[in-house]
């Protein structure tokens, strides 16, 4: 039985996240009787029959427990499912079902600046958030190619999604239209660090960076100076979050109060 509005982020640590800012206010700007909360987790399994014994109408799962959270659930979508990632749950009388709204926010935030289908895409990282890049954009038909400093990761995702795998020296032969730097380059406290070289970026390629704290990285300083467009972290993440609200509540979300409200707090140092 869902007997409440709670919902939460699970994940360790979560001490920093800022989903709980973002959430509450979206709530309370559609006037949603709902609150938030961050949960660290160790025992994943403890936590899952948790939200079941508390009816917990849905979470956010974050790391690093985003595969091992399927096994626990009742039923999960086919997109989450082939890139073995849930990071929303919704709690549907008692049923457990499984999301990624991961794959969704990232390809929104391209797709508002570029096309993707035939498009030249060089994804930098191997990580988690590099696999839900590089599973959206092999299948809205980009051509992908992933680059990564463990050249050993960087294969094995290539491989499982239908991507190419290239060494830096064979980068600038791809030429790509559209650079996405899905490694942790350039995250405070590093805030002087770049992926690649600066003399990499054109003005005619579009420059996506997951990395949102700072809200503007070198790497899309760099790009802007160049002439190149650029879309920011942070629209990626308050695009996937704008997406579980979504399945939360079956309303539409309120976006630019949760953009400002994330805004506010990165510039504040939160
Ligand atoms: P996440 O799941 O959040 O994406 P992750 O699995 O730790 O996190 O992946 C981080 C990515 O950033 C990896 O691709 C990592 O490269 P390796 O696979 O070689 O570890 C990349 N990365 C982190 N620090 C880096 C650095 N200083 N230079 C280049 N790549 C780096």
């Amino acid at each position: 039985m869902v007997n409440n509005h709670l919902y939460g982020v699970i994940g360790q640590p979560v001490a920093h996240s800022l989903s709980p800012i973002m959430f509450n206010a979206a709530f309370a700007a559609s006037g949603y009787n709902a609150h938030f909360s961050a949960f660290a987790v160790d025992d994943l399994g403890a936590a899952i029959a948790g939200i079941r014994a508390l009816g917990i109408a849905g979470a956010s799962v974050t790391l690093p427990h985003k595969t091992e959270v399927i096994k626990y659930l009742d039923w999960v979508d086919e997109e989450a499912l082939e890139i073995a990632a849930v990071n929303t749950i919704v709690n549907r009388q008692g049923q457990l079902c499984g999301y990624n709204t991961d794959v969704a926010g990232a390809m929104n935030a391209l797709l508002s600046k570029t096309g993707l289908s035939g498009r030249r895409v060089l994804i930098l990282g191997a990580g988690g958030a590099a696999r839900a890049l590089v599973y959206g954009a092999v299948k809205a038909g980009a051509q992908v190619v992933v680059a990564n400093r463990t050249p050993e990761r960087g294969q094995a995702l290539a491989a499982e999604f239908g991507a190419r795998f290239l060494n830096r020296s064979e980068w600038a032969d791809f030429s790509p239209e559209i650079l996405v730097n899905s490694t942790s380059v350039g995250m405070t406290p590093e805030v002087d660090s770049m992926p690649l070289p600066e003399t990499f970026l054109t003005p005619a390629m579009v420059v996506m960076d997951i990395v949102y704290n700072p809200l503007q990285t070198r790497l899309l300083q760099v790009a802007e100076k160049c002439g190149a467009q650029t879309i920011a972290g942070l629209e990626m993440f308050v695009g996937q979050g704008v997406l579980q609200f979504e399945l939360w509540t079956g309303k539409k979300a309120p976006l630019e109060v949760m953009l400002q409200t994330v805004l506010t707090c990165l510039q504040r140092g939160e």
